[in-house]
């Protein structure tokens, strides 16, 4: 049933998830339209990756409604959670690549769960996903044969194998060189530009944000207590919100 007020692709309303006492969302609200990309940001430990594994139900909410395009998700059995998986590319913090598998396997690796492809067609799709990401030169090496961020890379080409319409990225560029980062970053813009993706980006990296995002929203203390364009942020009267972003840089 789709019963959606509005056309955000995601909206999260009064999302609350705690561990024993510990309250680390308390009341979220947020939503993200077809085509925009929000970068989240806040302290270590606030509650950035619990928001997202909520968001593909790898975590269950306590209470509140998370709706992906008008399906509310928090309900849905594990079957039809599958199908809204589909819709989602996920990169971990970690790259979460497989261990066993090549750099090819890992990035096939949806493709083969998923759908019908032939095994060429398959291939094909696998050097054009890790030819984007400049990853087609090592396919036969594991994980732990390259360095962080190549994993990093190669797990944002495994992300966007099945062409979903949400991406779901925390921290794409934490560990790269600045080149590799910006890299990353303008990948993120031109998958926008090109397929009209829309984006949750957790990340620690304020001024990479600024280039790729349309809107920045700062958790904090299990809320979103500030969100709009990193200038607005730096304006903000709340004292925490300004230094978060560092008031006053470019
Ligand atoms: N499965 C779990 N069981 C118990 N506590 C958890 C679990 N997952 C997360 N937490 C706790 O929830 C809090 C938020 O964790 P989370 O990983 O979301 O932080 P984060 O904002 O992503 O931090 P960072 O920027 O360091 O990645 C932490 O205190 C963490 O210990
Ligand atoms: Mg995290």
């Amino acid at each position: 049933m789709t019963n959606q007020t509005n056309d955000s692709l995601i909206a999260i309303k009064g999302l609350r998830k705690a561990f024993g006492k510990q309250k680390v969302l308390d009341g979220i609200n947020l939503q993200v339209a077809k085509g925009e990309t929000v970068a989240v940001l806040g302290r270590s430990g606030g509650g950035k990756s619990v928001l997202l594994k909520l968001l593909i139900r790898l975590q269950t909410p306590d209470s509140g409604s998370i709706r992906i395009a008008g399906e509310e998700i928090t309900r849905l059995e594990e079957k039809q959670l599958n199908d809204v998986r589909k819709k989602i590319g996920f990169l971990f913090q970690q790259a979460a690549l497989y261990d066993s598998l090549t750099v090819e396997e890992n990035v096939a690796f949806p493709l083969r769960r998923h759908t019908n492809q032939s095994a060429a067609e398959q291939k094909d799709r696998v050097h054009e996903l890790l030819a984007d990401v400049e990853m087609d030169q090592d396919l036969e090496k594991l994980p732990s044969q390259i360095s962080g961020g190549m994993q990093k890379r190669v797990g944002l080409a495994r992300a966007l194998a099945l062409d979903p319409e949400i991406l779901l990225f925390d921290e794409p560029t934490a560990g790269l060189d600045p080149i590799t980062a910006t890299e990353i970053g303008n990948l993120i813009l031109e998958l926008k530009k090109k397929r009209h993706l829309s984006a949750i980006v957790v990340t620690h990296d304020v001024q990479g944000a600024k280039a790729y995002s349309d809107r920045m929203v700062l958790l904090h203390n299990g809320t979103i207590q500030a969100e709009g364009s990193l200038a607005e942020l730096q304006r903000s009267e709340d004292g925490f919100v300004a230094q978060f972003v560092g008031y006053g840089s470019k």
